[in-house]
């Protein structure tokens, strides 16, 4: 890859103010890089000006308030940028059942807006689309390769995968330098408490119970949020344009293992377990081959274990972060959305 000598590289991230774009923030800065930073976030119910605050006046951090499907607003954020990482989406499945269209909005012509005033960077260096494992749909046995059938299941993988497919033709068109990766599911500080693992956490924290989808026997494939966040930074210098990579933790565990690690954790027992009635179309299993990305030095530090034990010490420690955004959660989508009917 071009680096201008001497130069700083300028980063726009957009979705910076969401949960991985603003650890992504944090992992620039700590990784002592000398770098410009320029965020692009529209600030939706996910998108938190407090992720940033530690950045605010710090040299060469912006913050820019604004939607990536606003083509007024992109071409002034991506004036002068080296490198694009676009995390900006709508991104939880339950809501995209609910309200597709928001999500082909943000996720096909949001990408697009980015993508056409990309073409016009000379010295754009990197565009790195944050796609998503669910764009394979879902696996019994075996393990998803980059070259696997894409069958994604539901509205938002089906965006997810319009937006990354449409970034790819942009590199085979235009030579947009486009790499793609595919993450696992993420957990770690600053996640939205509606997200399973933060909202478990927050439910134990108040005495609360913790609605498991189904019997829990869903299996997911868990990724420390820091080590996606290596992933990407290595993929910035050493990733081939036009490539896919996935990125996965490696660490597979059915919801309800892994509901009874957290219970464990914080000293609680199966008392805490409420089931709920299953989500339509629910994915029953990802996992993912990361082959392809550890090949070029990487691999994930945290099994799950560590990686829970650091996030509930962080939210036990931050609840004046959490505790207003769960206050105004959407009951539809933390108590669990289809339904009260137990299945047990
Ligand atoms: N969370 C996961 O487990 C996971 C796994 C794989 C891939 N991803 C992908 O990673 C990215 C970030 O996910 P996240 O979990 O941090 O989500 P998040 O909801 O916490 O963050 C998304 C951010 O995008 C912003 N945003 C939404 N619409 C926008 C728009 N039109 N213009 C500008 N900003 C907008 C939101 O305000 C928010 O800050 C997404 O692209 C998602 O598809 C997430």
């Amino acid at each position: 890859m071009n680096r201008n000598m001497g130069k700083k590289r300028q980063y726009l991230v957009t979705g910076g103010a969401g949960f991985i774009g603003s650890n992504f923030v944090r992992h620039l800065y700590e990784s002592g890089e000398d770098v410009n930073v320029r965020v692009l976030d529209k600030l939706t119910y996910s998108g938190n000006i407090l992720n940033l605050k530690d950045f605010e006046g710090q040299d060469g951090f912006e913050f820019i308030k604004g939607d990536i499907c606003d083509e007024a607003v992109v071409a002034g954020a991506m004036k002068g940028v080296n490198v694009v990482v676009n995390f900006a989406a709508e991104v939880a499945v339950d809501r995209s059942i609910d309200d597709p269209k928001s999500f082909l909005r943000t996720d096909i012509i949001g990408v697009y807006t980015l993508l056409q005033e990309a073409r016009q960077q000379p010295g754009l260096e990197r565009f790195i689309q944050i796609s998503t494992d669910e764009v394979y749909g879902h696996i019994l046995e075996g393990s998803f390769h980059e070259t696997s059938e894409l069958k994604p299941r539901n509205p938002y993988a089906a965006s997810k995968l319009g937006g990354e497919r449409l970034a790819y033709s942009f590199f085979e068109t235009y030579g947009v330098p486009v790499v793609i990766t595919r993450a696992s599911n993420n957990y770690g500080p600053q996640a939205y408490p509606e997200k399973v693992i933060p909202l478990f956490i927050t439910n134990l924290v108040d005495g609360g119970q913790v609605p498991v989808f189904g019997e829990g026997r869903q299996i997911r494939d868990w990724l420390y949020v820091e080590d996606h966040c290596r992933a990407i930074r290595m993929l910035v210098d050493k990733g081939v344009n036009g490539e896919v990579y996935n990125v996965g933790g490696s660490q597979e565990c059915e919801n309800i293992a892994l509901t009874r690690q957290l219970l464990a954790i914080m000293g609680k027992d199966e008392r805490s377990i409420r089931f709920v009635q299953d989500r339509p179309g629910h994915d029953m299993r990802y996992s993912l081959d990361s082959a392809k990305l550890q090949e070029l030095g990487w691999k994930p530090r945290y099994d799950l274990e560590k990686g829970l034990q650091k996030t509930v010490e962080w939210y036990l420690q931050n609840e004046a972060w959490w505790r207003p955004l769960k206050q105004a959660l959407d009951p539809r989508y933390s108590k669990g959305f289809w339904g009260e009917k137990g299945v047990k």
